[in-house]
């Protein structure tokens, strides 16, 4: 396996919006996150991924773009962005910027042009088809709710869209909308960006599900049901590493909901020349019902945990390379999630920091995960700004007849709203976020956890998060070593041992609120390396785990 500078990189997500705002209009902006870039030095993360700050109308929070090449006049100025990029660069952190091209926003110039007419250049820079006896031309339903194709007056046909009918797909299968695509990247890459985080793109491809214009006309018009990674995307991502990737040293990762290990490797192995890693889903699908919405809330099982990280460990051992996260912008926060917010809210968030970072791959950290921000509880639904919370509701509220009482415990527990509530800085008014009034309501318990806080208290979840990183700095087996699931029955611990060159990690996870015991099977440990608790170490072979503890010990073998 060989040795890159993003599988030993931390990457730190900024969502604009909610970061940190500089001029007082309640939206975070480039400038607000200039003057925290010596926060983010402070924590010791390499690499920041920034969530879309191009211009947009905002239908879904910049990830609708209706010119790539241009910054958002809420985020500020093109001068701004190259400021940010330089003193970046200075400091020593890389930028990663958002690829979203699997749609653009419908304002975008050749959408305009699109939709126009017929015949227009742009046309099939989109996906257009004619109904069928006045229906959509498949029964595809978009992410956000409803059928995925919007009719469009004009020229009486339908647009693809499979999130909001804002942000109609691009045809990929044109290479015309690739050339561009490809330039545009370059226009980033020429600026200095050192990467990529490309939105949903293991869904580009389409051409193997969906009949051609010309056979719709010929009245056949059998789709198949909507699937992601066809494979056309890996025949589009060679071509895009070919022309452009290849050609500047960066990182790349790919967001792509329903991937399974053996298709990530098809996307990550090095000889296949695609992307560097994927977001995979999995493990963020284990507290729902299978084959259910997101919003069918389950209890996630311990055991489902380790079996799913375990594999994706396993299989992308020696072949591709894995992404770690537990939080970002479209998913609730850890801590209120699989933790405990409450009790034992400094021992869950940095005991999920361990279970995660002691892993293989490259970890994400999300804005505000760092101090244990929690999801948020809004008594209104007025008071939710996310797309897909507000089609929810207005669905099952509006449409079929549920009560707010039967539809907000989901929201609470599911809304991407939870992530993106304002970053929480300090405990003076609106967190210390806006001297205005916030985009979207701030946690009211700003007071208790924000930054000021946290980097004042040597114990902070802040203060073990910057320990995890510089362990990894330290220690290659933390990036390189292999993964073993041990104990996989033990109804409470998250055990695994990462082990290179002789080098051995025992990392012990107790996963619940109740003390539990962990018995040392074929290994000795010589030393502590990083623990939530005070500890030491063990006399005998049997270890006891308070609430939550983290155990990470250096070992011998027998
Ligand atoms: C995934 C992004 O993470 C999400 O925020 C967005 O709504 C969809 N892709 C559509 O771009």
């Amino acid at each position: 396996m060989s040795k890159q500078w993003w599988k030993e990189s931390v990457v730190y997500q900024i969502y604009p919006r909610s970061f940190n705002d500089s001029n007082g209009d309640g939206i975070g902006d480039i400038q607000g996150i200039i003057s925290k870039l010596d926060y983010l030095t402070e924590l010791g993360i390499d690499v920041v991924w920034l969530s879309p700050v191009y211009q947009s109308p905002n239908d879904d929070n910049g990830y609708d773009i209706s010119d790539y090449e241009a910054i958002m006049s809420d985020f500020g100025t093109m001068a701004d962005w190259d400021q940010l990029l330089e003193e970046m660069h200075t400091r020593g952190l890389k930028l990663v910027m958002d690829l979203v091209v699997n749609h653009s926003s419908d304002e975008h110039d050749w959408f305009i042009e699109s939709r126009k007419s017929k015949e227009n250049a742009y046309r099939d820079y989109y996906i257009w088809r004619p109904g069928q006896d006045g229906k959509p031309p498949t029964d595809w339903i978009a992410s956000f709710g409803g059928s995925a194709w919007q009719y469009d007056e004009e020229t009486d046909e339908y647009f693809l869209h499979m999130f909001s009918k804002k942000q109609p797909d691009l045809n990929w299968e044109n290479e015309k909308v690739r050339k561009d695509v490809y330039e545009m990247m370059r226009f980033w890459l020429d600026k200095g960006v050192d990467g990529f985080r490309m939105d949903v793109i293991n869904m580009i491809s389409k051409k193997e599900i969906l009949p051609t214009y010309e056979e719709f006309q010929a009245g056949y018009a059998k789709a198949e049901p909507y699937q992601f990674n066809l494979p056309g995307v890996h025949d589009y991502l060679r071509e895009m590493n070919e022309e452009v990737l290849s050609k500047y040293d960066i990182m790349t990762v790919g967001e792509c909901p329903k991937v399974t290990p053996s298709e990530a490797k098809k996307y990550t192995a090095e000889h296949r020349q695609e992307l560097d890693m994927v977001f995979q889903f999995e493990h963020m699908g284990l507290d729902k019902y299978k084959g259910k919405s997101k919003w069918e809330l389950k209890t996630l099982e311990l055991r489902d945990l380790k079996e799913n990280l375990s594999k994706w460990q396993k299989e992308l051992e020696n072949d591709g390379w894995n992404s770690l996260y537990w939080c970002n912008h479209d998913q609730p926060r850890i801590v209120s999630r699989f933790g405990d917010d409450g009790k034992y809210h400094r021992q869950s968030a940095t005991m999920l920091a361990t279970l995660l970072h002691m892993m293989k791959g490259t970890p994400y950290i999300y804005q505000g995960e760092e101090i244990g921000m929690t999801n948020c509880h809004f008594d209104s639904i007025d008071d939710y700004r996310d797309i897909e919370t507000l089609n929810y509701y207005q669905e099952m509220v509006g449409e079929h007849g549920k009560t707010p009482n039967d539809i907000m415990p989901s929201i609470y527990a599911k809304s991407r709203d939870n992530a993106r509530t304002p970053m929480q800085w300090n405990s003076s008014a609106e967190a210390g976020f806006t001297t205005g009034t916030p985009w979207i309501k701030v946690n009211p318990n700003y007071k208790k956890i924000n930054v000021e806080n946290a980097l004042a208290d040597e114990n902070s979840i802040f203060h073990y998060y910057k320990k995890l990183i510089e362990l990894r700095r330290q220690h290659e087996v933390m990036v390189y070593g292999s993964y073993t699931l041990l104990a996989e029955d033990h109804p409470a611990v998250f055990a695994y041992e990462r082990e290179l060159n002789g080098e051995k990690l025992l990392v012990l996870c107790n996963f619940y609120g109740e003390k539990t015991t962990f018995e040392l099977n074929d290994c000795t440990p010589y030393e502590v390396l990083i623990s939530n608790y005070p500890t030491e170490l063990p006399n005998d072979a049997m270890v006891t785990l308070s609430p939550y503890e983290a155990l990470v010990y250096k070992t011998t073998s027998h």
